[in-house]
């Protein structure tokens, strides 16, 4: 029943459903949860970002992320060439191929920024194994500006892990990737809990909640409405490419619906509980939530400092955290690597390695940002910024905006319909949502920041 536009020649498969899962929730688990999520809800004002982060998830995260993997397991390629074939499929024009573009060329923007911050995570796992003990606020403070202050560090470690990438992604999707999955994803779980449970105990839990979940309308500003959303579009991976090639070696009797369902739902419980455990330590050692994007690093060496056997667990807690950061950081290089083979015949190891050198010198620029380079500045922002800001508040929407336009409005409905194997109203809930709510609810969002509306 396959129709003949679908490529015969065989692809890669996932092992199983669950290797699909887990890849998937290993790309959308990362930074994003434990040292993005954190310090935007921090500078965002606390519950108003969490709660609009919340609606976005639900209303164009998930309904994006099912269209996103249905995109890829019908268009069985890398980004450009599986939109190649579903716009054909669809009798539709080449122009869709640009989703598989900007996604491509977004997700190695991102890798070039992400690797630096993996890089800091690599550092404090070495500075935990050397102890916190002893550490006061203004040292845990003074440690990470220093941190950024030495470009050479900064470098060594964007190196380390930008290897790390390249040498997972280089051995191939079923024996490099989903092994990396296997292990690591239970033992953060196991790791945060233990944070959220010594934060029950000994810090200021109780004021966490009120910052995360007491809801002020009256905190919600436009910045904190376009952080929000972009912020959702980062944490599930999604406009990138990377759920789309994870979605082209789904095996066709998957349900989509549900694969997609588990892995938003782990997503979002691992934020939600990073987040918990970080603001109980930040309201009882009086830090400040707004310190932006060294919070987890200025707080989390505080508890390790004090909590009996803090030195363990500190080491172990930033090592799963590079690992949670590989296993994004695998799914990002990943798609450019594919179109790389599958459209120019590329040997894997060859295509790894040079894509991930052209992103190494671009998170070098990245590295210099903090220090010799902080003077280079365009719309005020520095390189580091920018480029966070460009793929998170601008290609993401953008590209999961044309995605749901194009599941919902362009592919024809049989066979959307063959790989949402949902029970008819959950489709048309589905369906609807990607169709009028998520498209609108992007356009209005963009419309309100740049004040053409409201
Ligand atoms: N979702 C990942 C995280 O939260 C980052 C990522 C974005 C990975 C886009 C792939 C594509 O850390």
């Amino acid at each position: 029943m396959e129709t003949s536009v679908l490529p015969s020649a065989p692809r890669a498969h996932w092992s199983s459903r669950w290797a699909f899962v887990l890849a998937t929730a290993g790309s959308a688990i990362g930074l994003g949860n434990i040292w993005k999520f954190p310090y935007m809800t921090g500078t965002n004002g606390g519950s108003a970002f969490v709660l609009v982060y919340l609606a976005c998830i639900t209303l164009i995260g998930v309904p994006l992320l099912m269209a996103e993997t249905l995109l890829g397991r019908r268009g069985q390629g890398n980004p450009y060439d599986a939109m190649t074939t579903v716009a054909r499929e669809a009798g539709a024009s080449g122009f869709w191929r640009v989703i598989g573009l900007i996604g491509i060329v977004g997700a190695l923007l991102i890798l070039s920024f992400y690797s630096v911050v993996a890089g800091w995570i690599l550092e404090y796992a070495t500075r935990a194994a050397g102890g916190f003990s002893g550490i006061t606020r203004a040292a845990a403070e003074a440690g990470f500006a220093a941190l950024l202050a030495d470009p050479a560090r900064l470098v060594a470690w964007h190196t380390v892990f930008m290897a790390l990438t390249v040498v997972v992604v280089a051995g191939g999707v079923t024996s490099g990737i989903e092994r990396a999955n296997r292990i690591m994803m239970p033992g953060l779980f196991a790791l945060i809990m233990l944070l959220i449970v010594y934060g029950t105990l000994t810090a200021d839990m109780p004021a966490a909640l009120r910052f995360m979940f007491h809801f002020d309308p009256a905190a919600v500003t436009r910045e904190v409405v376009f952080s929000a959303m972009g912020h959702s579009f980062f944490t599930l991976s999604l406009g990138m490419g990377a759920i789309m090639t994870y979605g082209s070696y789904l095996e066709r009797h998957t349900s989509i619906a549900r694969t997609c369902f588990y892995v938003a739902l782990a997503d979002t419980g691992i934020a939600l509980l990073a987040g918990l455990a970080i603001f109980a330590i930040v309201f009882a050692q009086g830090l400040a939530p707004a310190a932006g994007p060294g919070l987890i690093l200025q707080t989390l060496p505080l508890a390790f400092a004090q909590m009996p056997g803090g030195q363990i667990v500190g080491i172990l807690f930033f090592v799963l955290v590079v690992f949670a950061a590989w296993t994004s950081s695998i799914s990002l290089l990943e798609p450019f690597v594919s179109l790389l083979i599958e459209r120019f015949g590329v040997r894997r190891a060859v295509a790894a390695w040079a894509s991930g050198t052209g992103v190494w010198l671009l998170g070098v620029a990245v590295c210099l940002s903090f220090n010799a380079w902080s003077g280079v500045r365009l719309f005020e922002l520095g390189i580091f910024d920018l480029l966070d800001a460009l793929t998170t508040k601008i290609l993401m929407p953008v590209s999961g905006l044309l995605i749901a336009v194009f599941v919902a409005w362009v592919m024809q409905r049989g066979h959307v319909r063959e790989e949402i194997a949902l029970p008819h109203s959950g489709f048309r809930l589905w369906q609807g949502t990607l169709r009028y709510v998520s498209p609108l609810a992007i356009v209005a969002i963009f419309l309100h920041v740049t004040g053409l509306a409201g």
